[in-house]
């Protein structure tokens, strides 16, 4: 059992635990409203009689969180959201005023280096980025490689992962490992660099994921339009003299930018710090957390709003939807989330953008099932109880759709701005003091104790569920000639 009590002196503070297994008391400091986990090892007892060694209870007790529920893995100075109030802010400054006031390159900036920029710094940075914006030519290739039907977000995430390999001079492996931890001028230098290539080239890899399913040529970055202008220029543009992207359009898609630049901990952030502690190439830490986002639980709920909506048909289907919804048969998409328990401050912001965007592209008759469900959804005790609220995704989809993207892109949009989110929490742990330790997290050991190795002949099928031998699986492409053939070393199936 344990017992914890808090001191009301703040300099002070500490958790006392009473390991009932032993009597023992420990005392364990509280700092900033967190306990170190590894205090915990202190906590040894005893191993009982007949009790699994894999437990290794004379070597500490082992703090278990699967999921991180309750783990902080780092300190951090560069996002705060509160989910109980629905405040969520960039290095202090509320998402509202910045949604206004900002853009999106300026909450980049301000994500990475702490501080809103001066004129000059801006500059300076817009520059950099936007200059190193075009690819090396031999990189088409790569994108040339991928089918027809490729999902953008696995051409993004390769694109991610192969941009690395064109600058050795970046990459720890073979330019040393102190290359982004050492915080002199020249490493400084390198890293931004690296920051300024990444931002840069995410839209024109976005731009070339998008037109090769397209069956279009690529387009050189054009100079002198914003992030989002010359985004929307390099996937659109079809050699008109001239040509610009819609305004509204570009300045729409830049707040999206800015609502989705970061999100603290999640999937994606955290998969680039894990992959990022070993030290690798930040072209590789970001390629994992760009396959993190894919998934269906993080960068693709927004799509899965639509699929929502066009299933449920029109507004008068909606009462029944959400019948089903509370029966568990189906989920509310764009619903709920894990940190907010009131609506997501996002999707207010969201929500204006979207009636600017459809008063230049007409409503979507979607747009009419999804109020009457946002109406009904937040007046039912269902929702209301469970704190239930639209999210970001809520909205976003429906903009993305007014907007022409096709459904799957909808994931790359999350990502391209999230870009300078990930950097930003890369660059910090890669700059905290005491330098970086390689994240390894523990485990539970549960499996069997040790026993010894059996010869084949003498094995017994000891696997009871489906799920403990290979399945046996359906080969597509054979023919049965093929199977009916002859041929040296051919296994028995
Ligand atoms: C985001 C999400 C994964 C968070 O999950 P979580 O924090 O683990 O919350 P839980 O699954 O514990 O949900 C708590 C309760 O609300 C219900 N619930 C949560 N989200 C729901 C939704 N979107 N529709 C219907 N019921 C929902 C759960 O069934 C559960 O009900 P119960 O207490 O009767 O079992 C979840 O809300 C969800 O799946 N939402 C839809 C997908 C989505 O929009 N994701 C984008 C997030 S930005």
């Amino acid at each position: 059992m344990v017992q914890g009590t808090t001191s009301k002196e703040a300099h002070n503070e500490s958790l006392t635990v009473r390991d009932e297994r032993t009597g023992k008391t420990y005392t364990i400091p509280i700092v900033e409203n967190s306990i170190p986990a590894t205090a915990f090892k202190k906590i040894v007892a005893p191993s009982k009689k007949g009790e699994r060694e894999e437990n290794e209870t004379e070597r500490g007790l082992r703090v278990l969180d699967k999921g991180f529920l309750n783990t902080a893995v780092i300190r951090s100075q560069i996002t705060y959201i509160d989910g109980e109030a629905g405040i969520l802010r960039y290095r202090g400054i509320p998402i509202e005023q910045l949604a206004v006031n900002s853009s999106y390159l300026e909450c980049a900036y301000l994500l990475i280096y702490g501080n809103l920029p001066t004129r000059p710094h801006f500059n300076t940075f817009k520059a950099e980025v936007m200059h190193h914006s075009i690819m090396h030519h031999d990189s088409e290739e790569l994108f040339a490689s991928f089918r027809y039907d490729s999902h953008p977000m696995a051409i993004l995430t390769s694109a991610f992962a192969a941009l690395g390999s064109y600058y050795a001079e970046a990459n720890p492996s073979l330019a040393g490992q102190g290359l982004y931890t050492r915080g002199t001028p020249e490493s400084l230098a390198i890293m931004d660099k690296q920051i300024y290539r990444l931002l840069g080239k995410a839209t024109t890899m976005a731009a070339m994921a998008y037109r090769i399913r397209q069956g279009r040529a690529f387009v050189t970055p054009p100079v002198g339009l914003s992030y989002t202008g010359s985004f929307l220029y390099q996937m659109d543009h079809l050699g008109e003299e001239g040509y610009k992207p819609n305004p509204i359009l570009e300045k729409a898609l830049d707040v999206l930018f800015l609502l989705h630049a970061d999100h603290e901990l999640n999937a994606s952030c955290t998969t680039v710090l894990q992959t990022g502690s070993s030290l690798v190439d930040p072209y590789s830490a970001v390629a994992a957390g760009c396959a993190s986002l894919y998934g269906p639980l993080h960068g693709g709920a927004n799509e899965a709003v639509i699929r929502m909506l066009i299933s449920i048909g029109p507004p008068d289907n909606v009462p029944r939807f959400l019948e089903q919804v509370k029966k568990k048969e189906r989920v509310l998409s764009g619903f709920g989330h894990r940190v907010y328990k009131t609506s997501d401050p996002r999707s207010f912001i969201v929500r204006k953008t979207a009636d600017e965007v459809f008063a230049l592209t007409g409503t979507d008759p979607l747009l009419q099932t999804a109020m009457r469900l946002h109406d009904e959804a937040m007046k039912d005790d269902y929702f209301v109880s469970r704190k239930l609220a639209p999210n970001v995704d809520f909205w976003s989809g429906l903009i993305y759709r007014a907007m022409g993207f096709p459904m799957d892109f909808f994931p790359v949009l999350f990502a391209v701005p999230r870009v300078a989110g990930w950097l930003a929490h890369w660059r910090q742990m890669m700059l905290q003091e005491g330098g970086v330790k390689i994240w390894r997290p523990r485990q539970i050991y549960v499996g069997p104790e040790k026993r010894d190795f059996v010869p084949i002949e003498e094995r017994k099928d000891e696997g009871k569920q489906p799920r403990e031998r290979p399945t046996e699986v359906y080969h597509s492409g054979q023919s049965k000639r093929y199977y009916l053939a002859e041929y040296t070393g051919k296994a028995k199936l």
